[in-house]
């Protein structure tokens, strides 16, 4: 079943056409990457989904309901959440506040909603706190939860993003390059954090750079190229398609 469409999206930014008449489906459960070079729409259509842009043209369905002009708060509740290409964080809060301040948010859906209906019999904030422990735990962050968000590695900044995303509730997890600047031990550890969300059951749309981390997490690539979607299918379709790989050429990143 799917869980996200778009129905013939575009996006225009007054002459500019950033999202052209795209079209896709997330299906409940799976990663959906999407990939294309700098500039192809990628976060233009993250913002859609997520509310923070209205399309100019067609429509977007979640759970079969149109959610196309909603606002970002009322889409955060009815489950889809995100995380943004620059982490957004309270910079002066500490780690467990600000997951805190996340799950006053909450959707009450999910594995994540759900956390707060069984992780405890008080009511109220004792179970949000609960809810934020429990987050902490499961992202294995919880050693430093009294660090001031802004003191935190680059690494951790980046997982906090992602607690915050689920402190929400979200049934849908988008995740705008959450590799961006990370070694090859943290994009490991973030793959396997990646992976670990979808096994509690949570969709994930993914946007990244990083090749590797897409194709091997990905069970579907979606790729765009100056706002079209050129390509579609399984990560070895889309690995040896030559549309993408020219797409790829002349950039700055490489398509490996
Ligand atoms: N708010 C805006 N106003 C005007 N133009 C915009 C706006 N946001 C994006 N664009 C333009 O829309 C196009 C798509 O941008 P977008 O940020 O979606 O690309 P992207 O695929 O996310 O790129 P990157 O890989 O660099 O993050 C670009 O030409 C960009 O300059
Ligand atoms: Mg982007």
């Amino acid at each position: 079943m799917n869980l996200l469409e778009l129905k013939n999206i575009t996006k225009q930014f007054g002459g500019l056409t950033a999202i052209n008449n795209l079209s896709f489906e997330i299906n409940e459960g799976e990663i959906l990457g999407l990939i294309g070079p700098n500039g192809a729409g990628k976060t233009t259509a993250f913002n859609m989904i997520s509310g923070v842009l209205t399309p100019t043209k067609g429509k977007i369905y979640f759970k079969g309901e149109d959610v196309t002009k909603l606002k970002t708060n009322i889409i955060a509740q009815r489950g889809i959440c995100r995380t943004f290409q620059l982490t957004t964080l309270f910079k002066s809060y500490s780690v467990f506040d600000n997951v805190l301040i996340g799950c006053h948010l909450s959707a009450k859906t999910g594995f994540w909603g759900n956390l707060l209906n069984t992780s405890g019999v008080r009511k109220g904030e004792g179970k949000t706190q609960e809810k934020t422990e429990e987050i902490l735990k499961f992202l294995g962050i919880e050693e430093i939860r009294n660090e001031l968000a802004k003191n935190l590695p680059h690494g951790y900044q980046r997982i906090l993003g992602i607690a915050i995303a689920l402190a929400a509730g979200p049934e849908l997890l988008l995740l705008d390059e959450p590799m961006t600047g990370m070694n090859n031990t943290e994009t490991n550890d973030m793959i396997e954090t990646i992976r670990k969300i979808r096994a509690k059951g949570t969709t994930i749309l993914l946007v990244e750079h990083d090749m590797k981390a897409v194709m091997t997490l990905s069970d579907r690539i979606i790729v765009l190229n100056n706002g079209v979607k050129i390509v579609e299918g399984l990560p070895a379709e889309v690995k040896d398609n030559n549309a993408v790989i020219e797409a790829y050429l002349g950039r700055e990143q490489d398509f490996t």
